[in-house]
């Protein structure tokens, strides 16, 4: 579905990422890893135009995407919800779902979608008429995630949903996620520094180092990885028992 060969970019002279290949198939959530500062978000913004390819190629859904306009991309059906937790403290819960289907002109749709995403994160619902500013760190990410699939995305990038947030709150958020996927059979690309968390949730995983893919393969094979293991999961044993239970085991 997403196909990225050999991508490279930056910002002005310095170059970043130095030939990116990686892929997400139909369906799928996919988790790309890494360090802080490796190039992660670097990667979204170029799959979304809003960072231009020098090199290689991005494909969505067998057509060339590279250097296209954000707008078209997100029509295409590609969206990215951003890192940092960007909304519109002064706007409302659900003024800021309805910036999210900015590329829609369907208002019925847009307003089915709306209570749809409400069924999904109910707290949300609850809190419609309040102004974004009033929420919690755990419910601005949901709402930003809900923001993001007001476009009707097929496929959603997620960046680093998990920082600042406690881990049952990351948890709840992820068992989400996983049913809107399998539900609304939206494929997912989770951009993650906190390993652990992410491979509970993703099925593959590619982890990014010094501007290339060092490491992928299946979750269950990552997390017990040597290398993975000494240099993102402390370098202890993992033990993946304790993560039973939490409804995201695949
Ligand atoms: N707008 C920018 N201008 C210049 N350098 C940037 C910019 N954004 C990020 N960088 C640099 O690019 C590198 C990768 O950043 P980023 O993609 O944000 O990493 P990650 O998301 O993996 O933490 C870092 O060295 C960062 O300082
Ligand atoms: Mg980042």
């Amino acid at each position: 579905m997403l196909s990225i060969r050999g991508v490279a970019t930056g910002y002005g002279k310095v170059q970043i990422l130095r030939g990116i290949d990686m892929s997400v198939s139909e369906g799928q959530i996919v988790a790309l890893l890494g360090g802080n500062g490796t190039g992660k978000s670097t990667l979204l913004k170029a799959i979304s135009g809003l960072l231009p390819v020098w090199d290689g190629a991005i494909e969505f859904e067998g057509e060339p995407i590279q250097n296209r306009r954000p707008n078209e991309i997100v029509k295409r059906g590609l969206t990215q919800v951003t890192q940092g937790k960007d909304m519109y403290p002064a706007m409302s819960v659900e003024e800021n779902l309805r910036i999210g289907a900015y590329t829609r002109r369907d208002r019925a749709g847009v307003t089915a979608d709306i209570g749809k995403v409400f069924d999904y994160f109910p707290v949300l619902g609850e809190r419609r008429r309040q102004l974004a500013a009033t929420l919690s760190g755990g419910e601005v990410q949901m709402l930003v995630i809900g923001r993001g699939l007001m476009a009707r995305p097929k496929l959603i990038m997620l960046d680093e949903p998990s920082s600042a947030l406690a881990p049952r709150i990351v948890l709840d958020i992820f068992s989400i996620v996983n049913r809107i996927s399998r539900n609304e059979g939206i494929t997912i690309l989770l951009v993650e520094q906190n390993v652990r968390m992410a491979l509970l949730l993703a099925e593959y995983g590619y982890v990014i180092r010094d501007g290339v893919i060092h490491i992928e393969g299946d979750s269950r094979d990552l997390i017990t990885d040597d290398n993975v293991r000494l240099a993102y999961l402390g370098g202890t044993v993992t033990d993946a028992g304790a993560d039973a239970g939490t409804g995201l085991a695949h």
